[in-house]
């Protein structure tokens, strides 16, 4: 019998058309990304229906790519895989369709992959030692979530956003002081140019570990507003991450407590932020915390994290039929859908 599990994964939620295959759940052999950040820059944000045609555009070639750079043929693949949900639910049907037809004409399995279980898997790409349990901090441009992961593919939500996710307040905050979509990356990069003197509301809930970044998110408009050009943008964006990352790493620390645990991870295209990095190290030593970060290049959007959760979710015993259906406000936890 083959040992090597090898599988395709595709994802193809927001404006990220991309394809891997993934050895065992933890070996890339092939990582290919089409970004639309050009494309969608000029809008300020993602246009659902151009994010849509530009997957259908891109799809075919990036298959064919991550097939190549691994010298692989379809015959070689074990398992075709693809998000399914949350996401935008046009941008999601391109890839989830794609596979599924793919794994028919080919007669491999199939398995559909819940996005955000797929940020949590890029840790295990990155660091081949890790396995639950541990906490997750999830913070990209749709989601925030705090979760305890017990098991490769079993997870307790212990935080969620009630309103903004945390990468939507960076974007939201950057289009207001004119930076460039998406803003993560350049208020990350102002803010080490400036100090944190503007004082913002922080927002915590008794007896929950959710978050609320739009109370922030706001004040930070009303200063922009009041202040006009007077305001200095650097010291701006350090104050915004500062008392963003104070509430994080606040409950990330509560989390650990509750649990008894002192393993945490980063997951989402906000855990690229430096910033955010370097106070979790900072308290990590404080609190002898063992700590993980995907490699840059798995914190935003890709299909190897997929491929990597779709393995732990085939071992456990997951198929997906191919009547699977995108599921666009998919919550982590929900099971399959047959
Ligand atoms: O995980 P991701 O690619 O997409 C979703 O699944 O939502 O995350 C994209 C988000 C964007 O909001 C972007 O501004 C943010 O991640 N981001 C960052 C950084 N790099 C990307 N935010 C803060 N600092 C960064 N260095
Ligand atoms: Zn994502």
């Amino acid at each position: 019998m083959k040992e090597d599990l090898i599988v395709l994964a595709i994802e193809s939620s927001c404006d990220e058309t991309a394809c891997s295959i993934v050895k065992n759940g933890r070996e890339v052999l092939s990582n290919i990304i089409a970004t639309q950040i050009d494309i969608h820059k000029r809008y300020g944000g993602v246009v659902p229906e151009i994010a849509s045609r530009n997957h259908i555009d891109a799809i075919t070639n990036v298959v064919n790519e991550a097939l190549e750079k691994a010298n692989m043929t379809l015959q070689d693949i074990d398992l075709v895989s693809a998000t399914y949900g949350p996401g935008l639910v046009g941008a999601l049907l391109v890839g989830l369709s794609f596979g599924k037809s793919l794994a028919w004409s080919c007669y491999k399995p199939f398995l559909g992959v819940h996005h955000i279980e797929g940020h949590i898997a890029a840790n295990y790409i990155t660091h081949k030692d890790l396995e639950p349990p541990y906490i997750c901090l999830i913070v990209s441009g749709g989601h925030s979530n705090l979760v305890y992961v017990k098991d490769y593919t079993e997870f307790e939500i212990l935080g969620k956003t009630r309103d903004d996710a945390v990468g939507e307040a960076f974007d939201k905050v950057s289009r207001v002081i004119g930076l460039e979509y998406p803003g993560g990356p350049k208020i990350d990069k102002l803010a080490k140019e400036g100090k944190p003197n503007y004082k913002l509301p922080k927002t915590f809930f008794e007896d929950s570990l959710d978050f609320s970044f739009s109370g922030i998110k706001t004040a930070v408009i009303n200063l922009v507003h009041k202040e006009g050009d007077k305001i200095n943008i650097p010291d701006l964006c350090s104050s915004f991450e500062e008392a963003i990352t104070d509430v994080l790493l606040s409950n990330l620390l509560k989390a650990c407590q509750m649990k008894g645990t002192n393993k945490v991870a980063l997951a989402g295209g906000v855990s690229a932020n430096s910033y955010l990095r370097g106070r979790l190290d900072k308290i990590g030593e404080e609190n002898n915390l063992k700590i993980y970060y995907p490699e840059l290049i798995y914190c935003t959007d890709n299909a190897a994290m997929i491929g990597s959760a779709a393995y732990f979710d085939y071992i456990a015993g997951k198929r997906s039929d191919l009547d699977l259906n995108a599921v666009p406000y998919l919550k982590l936890g929900d099971k399959l859908r047959k």
